[in-house]
């Protein structure tokens, strides 16, 4: 995956909540930034090799700033945690141009954003987009307290706050979301968009989904999932070189295909990301990524080899 990587300037830090550092990215000269679009995402080169993804949450209509923020992970991988101890203001870092895996839906009625805990990332970005687009939208925040949660003020104080609820898990019966109520009566039009813990995000899924929405009215974006590479083991062609290789069982595609010198780009390792997408040629895929849609998983023609399988005893990859 090519992409353009820009050098930007770490111009505002501020610890906000429990653990979420909030940066502020600029250009060293203060100039303008390439335009993104509300849920996208840049890769912020943490280290040599340590490449994350962290939605930006700020207004897109600000082409000066891009904003983060990173949550402190206590199981992170090097990713968060480098976040948090390198990028103090005045700090110069690569991150990619923004990238966008989850998008507003066009001729959309009414949008429904529900965030989870730092999963309000990018939803932010979504209220700036809709209120500036004149959008009926509401926008619901899921946190355990008041004093752990980032972003309030923004929130309360922006030209949207009269459509924002949060809901704090230590606090009264009637602030928690009445998921089923926000939800309603399913209208075509009607569009849910959900991002934050998996478990979070598979609650508002499967409850939308029991209420009669289509799939293709819940968008969602994961940040993190736990990788399950079980299994029995398969072969892989790799078509372009003509190398096969077998992959054993608990092994993933990735680690078997560097294993005869067979490099792919990756960044999450988790499914999360994309990065690591490759086309499929023949055979059938397991799929155990969150990155792909469930119509895209029904091609079978791609898969992200860094977690995902084979159900089939072969699988050719354009590689
Ligand atoms: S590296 Fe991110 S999905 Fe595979």
């Amino acid at each position: 995956m090519n992409e353009e990587l820009l050098k930007v300037i770490v111009s505002k830090r501020q610890i906000q909540g429990d653990g979420v550092v909030v940066l502020d990215l600029t250009r060293p000269d203060g100039g303008p930034l390439p335009v993104f679009e509300a849920g996208a995402h840049v890769d912020i080169h943490v280290a040599p090799g340590l490449i994350r993804q962290y939605s930006l949450c700020g207004d897109p209509s600000n082409a000066a700033v891009y904003r983060l923020g990173v949550l402190k992970d206590p199981a992170s991988r090097g990713g968060s945690t480098g976040v948090h101890e390198v990028l103090l203001e005045g700090t110069e870092v690569t991150i990619s141009t923004p990238r966008n895996h989850f998008p507003l839906a066009s001729q959309v009625t009414r949008s429904i954003l529900i965030g989870g805990g730092i999963g309000i990332t990018p939803m932010i970005a979504m209220a700036y987009a809709l209120q500036a687009d004149g959008q009926d939208f509401e926008l619901h925040y899921c946190a355990r307290s008041r004093c752990s949660t980032a972003f309030l003020d923004e929130l309360q104080n922006a030209d949207y706050a009269s459509r924002v609820s949060v809901h704090f898990d230590d606090e009264a019966v009637a602030q928690k979301l009445d998921l089923n109520a926000v939800l309603g009566t399913p209208k075509a039009g009607v569009h849910i968009y959900t991002c934050g813990p998996a478990g979070f995000m598979d609650w508002v899924i499967a409850t939308a989904l029991k209420s009669g929405y289509a799939d293709a009215q819940i968008h969602r974006e994961y940040f993190q999932v736990k990788v399950d590479v079980s299994g029995e083991s398969f072969e892989v062609v790799a078509a372009r070189s003509g190398k096969t290789v077998q992959v054993a069982a608990g092994q993933t595609i990735l680690e078997a295909l560097a294993g005869v010198g067979i490099k792919i780009e990756i960044s999450c390792e988790q499914g999360v990301c994309g990065t690591c997408v490759c086309d499929v040629i023949e055979g059938e895929p397991d799929h155990r990524d969150v990155y792909l849609t469930d119509d895209e998983k029904a091609d079978n023609d791609q898969i992200l080899v860094c977690c995902s399988r084979a159900k089939s005893q072969k699988l050719v990859l354009d590689i």
